[in-house]
């Protein structure tokens, strides 16, 4: 087969040292399953920043664009933080989102056995914990008009939160299905009791909801749902919401499972071109040290077989692998109850590779 073209972007901060331990899984997944791999490095955020003045150079979008998949690691970092709004590594993300129309976020929230003492949770609400929180990805806030303003008030700061039916129903959709192949049942979140958009967007997933009779659909309030997730989060199955609740309540999500190195995403439009990333940040308080949780990243090259290449099985093998390793009581610091006993990155990474060679799919 021809090889799989992968945009390979490492960003700043970890980023660097977490792709490399997510393409170092990727092609050991391609040893075992068939797959030969053609990777091109990419300049993006803060580092493009530097080097080419522009956060998502045009090489890069190209690259992004004529790949099968994108593979991102993190942006941002505090030398950038003042800088112009065109001149933020956050920019890069938005415009690569934007660009490339991956309106659906996919942020998968499972608990590996083990890692329940990891979490600041008790570990019977933890039990069962097995979610999806579907982020609308390339509307809302994020990209409403803003703008700043002299007033007599002093300086004016505007965002707008913007939704047509069209992007709504899209999202929405796209929540029913994957519910289908799920538990069935979809929670949405919206702020209906104030925002407009949250009314539209409430009206159009009940509208929605008539084709898809064999899925639950309620509605929650994203105040109630942020205190639910962690009073009751083994009762949700897919959640579906506007991009930035999206972007806040998976954040919390990841302390289900016990750290934010461990939540993966997948960004998709609607073809089979995805970008995959972990929800974490550049982290830039452990940056360069070797020391950060790679399985954000790993678990997200597993998406990246699973939606990119339709191939669950090779999903499948490296969640086993992770789960194999995580058994084995390897950690990284984030994740060990003493920092004596944390491995490194690469370490970590190593022992996921090891895992897929033995690894065998259940009969
Ligand atoms: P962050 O997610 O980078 O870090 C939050 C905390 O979690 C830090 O203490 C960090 O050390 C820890 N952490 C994050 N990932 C970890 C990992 N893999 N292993 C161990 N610990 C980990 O969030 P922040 O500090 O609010 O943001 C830092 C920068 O990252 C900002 O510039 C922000 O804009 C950017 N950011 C980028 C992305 C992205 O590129 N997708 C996502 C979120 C934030
Ligand atoms: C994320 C990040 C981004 C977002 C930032 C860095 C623009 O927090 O991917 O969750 O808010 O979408
Ligand atoms: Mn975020």
């Amino acid at each position: 087969a021809a090889p799989k073209r992968i945009a390979f972007l490492p960003g700043d901060g970890i980023g660097p040292e977490i792709t490399d331990e997510g393409a170092k899984v990727m092609k050991a997944t391609g040893e075992r399953f068939g797959y030969t791999f053609q990777i091109d490095f990419g300049w993006i955020g803060g580092s493009a920043i530097d080097r080419l003045k522009n956060p998502l150079p045009e090489e890069t979008l190209t690259l992004c664009k004529q790949a099968d998949a994108v593979l991102l690691g993190a942006v941002g970092g505090p030398s950038w933080d003042r800088n112009p709004p065109e001149l933020r590594p956050e920019k890069a993300l938005l415009g690569l989102r934007k660009e490339l129309d991956l309106f659906a976020n996919l942020r998968p929230t499972t608990l590996f056995p083990g890692l329940e003492e990891s979490s600041t949770l008790k570990a019977e609400v933890l039990q069962g914990v097995d979610f999806l929180v579907v982020r609308e990805l390339t509307g809302g806030i994020y990209f409403g008009e803003k703008f700043t303003e002299e007033t007599p008030a002093g300086e004016r700061a505007t965002d707008t939160l913007v939704y047509t039916e069209v992007e709504v129903e899209r999202i929405v959709r796209r929540a029913f299905e994957i519910a289908q192949v799920r538990r069935g049942k979809v929670t949405s979140v919206d702020k209906a009791n104030v925002l407009e958009s949250s009314r539209l967007w409430r009206k159009v997933a009940e509208r929605v909801a008539k084709e898809y009779p064999d899925v639950e659909l309620d509605h929650l309030l994203v105040d109630n749902c942020a205190m639910q997730m962690i009073r009751r989060p083994a009762d949700f199955d897919v959640i579906v919401t506007e991009n930035m609740f999206g972007d806040i309540l998976s954040d919390e999500a990841a302390i289900l499972t016990g750290s934010i190195g461990l939540l993966p995403s997948a960004s998709l439009g609607e073809g089979h071109r995805g970008l995959y990333e972990p929800v974490h940040g550049s982290a830039p308080d452990i940056a360069g040290q070797g020391v950060a949780n790679p399985i954000a990243t790993i678990l997200s090259v597993a998406l990246m077989f699973r939606y990119s290449f339709h191939d669950d099985a090779a999903a499948k093998a490296i969640e086993g692998a992770v789960n194999d390793v995580i058994a084995s009581g390897a950690r990284t610091m984030d994740m060990a109850s003493t920092e004596s006993l944390a491995l490194s990155t690469e370490e970590v990474g190593d022992k996921v590779v090891e895992a897929l060679k033995k690894y065998q799919p259940d009969p």
